[in-house]
């Protein structure tokens, strides 16, 4: 029979053995047991008496019994250490994700399903006005109440599971200044799928913002210094076609008459000058029409007094005999309410792209039409000369042609297009708004 006793005793053994349960790794407690059984069954031979075969069953039993606590304690030992190292990876991982956030260049906050904060960037603190120590595990709503209500449904589409945008917001701080931002709300998701609350991240733009305004309001200013330097540069015109007109063409009318009446005397009583007053008064001629020409050229004083197909007619007609070119002139019935300062940008467009084609295009053909659209004129000349590279003319010309061009239209509030292709001719597309409504000029 065995003796429990007898089995107990070498399972006393086991005392250190669970003693090793304190110390870390399985080393002590694999060391431990071992040293338990071999005692335990090296023991028979110093144990007093005769060697029974009852005594190494007992041995044998109570090695067994030792061998398995050694098992069990080693792999619990085993388990909690992986249980450890997992939580400690996790523990660094979260530190990291922290760390992260923390030091994000934006102003970053992580919240739970109820709006408690888990997590925040040194900028969140600094752009809100907060205390982090506060901040963790307080509610946002607590922190700011007065948060607006379309916020707080815009949370809540987060919190959804949905990502909502907004490129530019105002915010008003604390402390009473007004900031813009661009902000993003965006759900996270716990490890079974869920939706474990909302990342916030916004971005002060105010400087842009700023900047942006600042360049606008340049726009602005030279806008409207390019438009009072063409209305000074028309006054101006106007004021020489004038003078041109009535003092020096009304001298030269003068003088032409007076040569014209030498020379008839000249002639009467037969003196050899006669044909040279002739020649004189031919010439003064030709200059009195080349400086009314001129005048008109300036200021077209024609557009005041037979109007917009008149002048345009004279125009293209007058480029077709100075330049050798062969114009057409195509005009529909024009739309009344066609205001003086309107018909003289179309005027000048007119102006500027026929001398740009005698200029630059070597064209043989220029075509012109000026037709009415539904709720304004259109004016389109087009030439089949050279045409240009309009980017790299935009990057190195120093003309002011084509920009004073579309000032003008653009004053008007119209719109302004150039097609042009290198080797197929160039086309300007300019139109203006008319409204019928207005009074016949
Ligand atoms: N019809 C055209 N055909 C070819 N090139 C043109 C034409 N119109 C304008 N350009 C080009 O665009 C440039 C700018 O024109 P513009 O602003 O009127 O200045 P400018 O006539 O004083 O040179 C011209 O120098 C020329 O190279
Ligand atoms: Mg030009």
């Amino acid at each position: 029979m065995v003796t429990p006793l007898g089995v107990a005793v070498p399972m006393l053994y086991t005392i250190p053995l669970f003693l090793t349960w304190a110390r870390p790794g399985e080393r002590s407690s694999a060391l431990m047991g071992g040293s338990a059984i071999f005692l335990t069954l090296v023991g028979v031979a110093f144990s007093p008496g005769e060697v029974s075969e009852v005594v190494i069953v007992e041995r044998a039993m109570a090695a067994t019994l030792q061998l398995v606590v050694t098992s069990l304690l080693i792999v619990q030992k085993r388990s909690t250490r992986k249980v450890k190292a997992a939580q400690q990876a996790m523990h660094e991982s979260e530190e990291r994700l922290r760390l992260f956030i923390e030091h994000a260049p934006v102003a970053l906050a992580m919240f739970d399903r109820d709006m408690h904060y888990l997590s925040v960037s040194r900028r969140w603190i600094t752009d809100y006005g907060l205390s982090d120590r506060v901040v963790i595990g307080q509610s946002h709503y607590d922190i700011f109440p007065e948060i607006p209500e379309r916020w707080r449904a815009v949370h809540q589409r987060g919190l959804g599971g949905e990502i909502v945008r907004e490129e530019e917001d105002r915010f008003k701080r604390p402390d009473a200044s007004e900031r813009w931002l661009c902000w993003e709300v965006r759900p996270w998701k716990t490890a079974d799928g869920r939706v474990g609350g909302i990342v916030i991240f916004t971005e002060d733009i105010t400087e842009r913002k700023m900047v942006e305004q600042e360049l606008r309001n340049h726009q602005a200013q030279l806008e409207d210094l390019t438009a009072k330097l063409l209305t000074s540069q028309e006054e101006e015109r106007k004021r020489i076609a004038r003078d041109l007109h009535d003092d020096f063409t009304q001298q030269l009318a003068a003088l032409t008459i007076d040569l014209q009446r030498q020379a008839r005397l000249a002639s009467e009583s037969g003196t050899p000058t006669a044909s040279h007053l002739v020649q004189m008064g031919k010439k003064t001629e030709q200059l009195t029409t080349d400086l009314q020409r001129m005048a008109h050229r300036l200021h077209s004083s024609l557009l005041e007094h037979v109007g917009l197909e008149a002048a345009f007619r004279e125009c293209v007609d007058e480029c077709s005999t100075r330049a050798g070119l062969t114009t057409e002139l195509v005009m529909r019935e024009l739309p009344r309410g066609i205001s003086l300062e309107q018909a003289t940008c179309l005027y000048r467009v007119l102006q500027e792209s026929l001398q740009n084609v005698t200029k630059h295009a070597k064209a043989a053909n220029i075509l012109v039409r000026l037709q009415p659209t539904r709720n304004g004129l259109e004016l389109c000349i087009q030439d089949d000369g050279l045409g240009f590279d309009q980017s790299e003319n935009a990057a190195h010309s120093n003309g002011l042609g084509l920009t004073s061009m579309a000032e003008r239209i653009k004053g008007l509030q119209g719109t302004f297009r150039i097609e042009s292709t290198l080797g197929f001719g160039t086309e300007i597309h300019a139109w203006i708004p008319i409204s019928e409504v207005e009074p016949d000029r």
